[in-house]
């Protein structure tokens, strides 16, 4: 790959995709509010949500490979803002992949688990989604416009966990702050998923640019668990107490969003097509201590304009 546009490169998954490409390739990332500093890649502020400037920064840059990460991706948010969120959500990426397909390049879009009403887990990529709230419907409206409008692109059905900019996107660092500042935090018992390490996702969205792979593909990690047992591991790899954790229902959590109990994905499509497994759970956590251990959190922190 030559050139690479990511979008959402100030947020958790784009900017630590940007930070790990480094300049072993001419990464652009695209930014809407938070302008960067200290990263290795060019940036470009642009409002996804304006049609023309999406269109004229695709005719500019005309990416080999687009990595679509930019979104609404608060669940909450999106139920106060429908009409933003379905144009960020729903519009936009169908526009974006529309423009791929006019000049040629081949786009990953990144989407959701909750994308299922977690009724019936594990899921695969024939199961039919069920969205139980906006922000669900409006990523499973922007898969469906993406996957009619450019019949090359790719769709990967994701979750992860990482450092971020503001410090707090991910359920994960999260986790870590409260422990650290010794608070007592909740942890649902009754929510299930699959999350993978962001640089381990990084390693994957990469290796499925890689293969120019077509269609619908659940990425997620290895190991099924629920928020608050990922909470446990994170106390034990952290050293902190685990006791640390109420283990909660999310219906006591007051949010604004309904939640899918059950997002496991059954990710056998991706790993054939790979040719191997998926990251687990444990490697990941590894990774993201070793990170820590080496201040890497506040290389990411360093990045923001204060
Ligand atoms: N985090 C998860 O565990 C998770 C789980 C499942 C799926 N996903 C999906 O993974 C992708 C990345 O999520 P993330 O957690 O990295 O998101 P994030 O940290 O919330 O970052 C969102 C990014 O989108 C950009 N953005 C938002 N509105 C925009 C607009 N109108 N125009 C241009 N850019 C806009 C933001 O730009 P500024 O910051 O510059 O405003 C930011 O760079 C999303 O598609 C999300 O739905 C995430």
């Amino acid at each position: 790959m030559k050139r690479i546009l990511v979008t959402g490169a100030s947020g958790l998954l784009g900017l630590n995709m940007g930070l790990q490409i480094g300049d072993s390739v001419e990464m652009i990332g695209q930014v809407n509010h938070n302008r960067l500093q200290n990263v290795p890649f060019k940036q470009l502020e642009v409002d996804l949500a304006d049609v023309e400037k999406t269109e004229q920064m695709m005719d500019e840059v005309r990416p080999e490979v687009l990595i679509h990460c930019a979104a609404m991706a608060n669940v909450d948010e999106c139920e106060s803002k429908r009409k933003l969120a379905h144009r960020i959500n729903g519009d936009v990426p169908g526009q974006l992949a529309a423009a791929c397909k006019r000049i040629g390049t081949y786009m990953v879009h990144i989407s959701t688990d909750a994308v299922f009403d977690g009724n019936n887990g594990p899921y695969t990529e024939n199961d039919l989604p069920c969205p139980i709230n906006q922000y669900a419907l409006t990523k499973l409206t922007g898969e469906q416009q993406v996957l009619q409008s450019n019949n090359d692109a790719s769709v990967l059905r994701v979750n992860f966990f990482g450092w971020s900019l503001s410090g707090k996107r991910s359920l994960a660092e999260w986790f870590v702050a409260s422990f650290r500042d010794d608070k007592q935090v909740n942890g649902f018992t009754d929510v299930q998923f699959c999350p993978m390490m962001v640089n381990d996702l990084v390693d994957v969205i990469l290796a499925v640019a890689e293969k120019r792979l077509k269609g619908l593909y659940h990425a997620v990690g290895n190991d099924a668990l629920s928020k608050y047992a990922f909470g446990v591991e994170i106390a034990r790899k952290f050293g902190y107490d685990e006791a640390q954790i109420n283990p909660k229902s999310w219906r006591d959590g007051n949010l604004a969003a309904v939640r899918s109990p059950d997002l496991r994905l059954d990710t056998q499509k991706l790993t054939s097509a790979l040719g191997k497994r998926l990251p687990g759970l444990q490697n990941g956590l590894e990774r993201f201590y070793n990170q820590a251990v080496e201040k890497y959190p506040e290389k990411v922190l360093d990045c923001r304009i204060s």
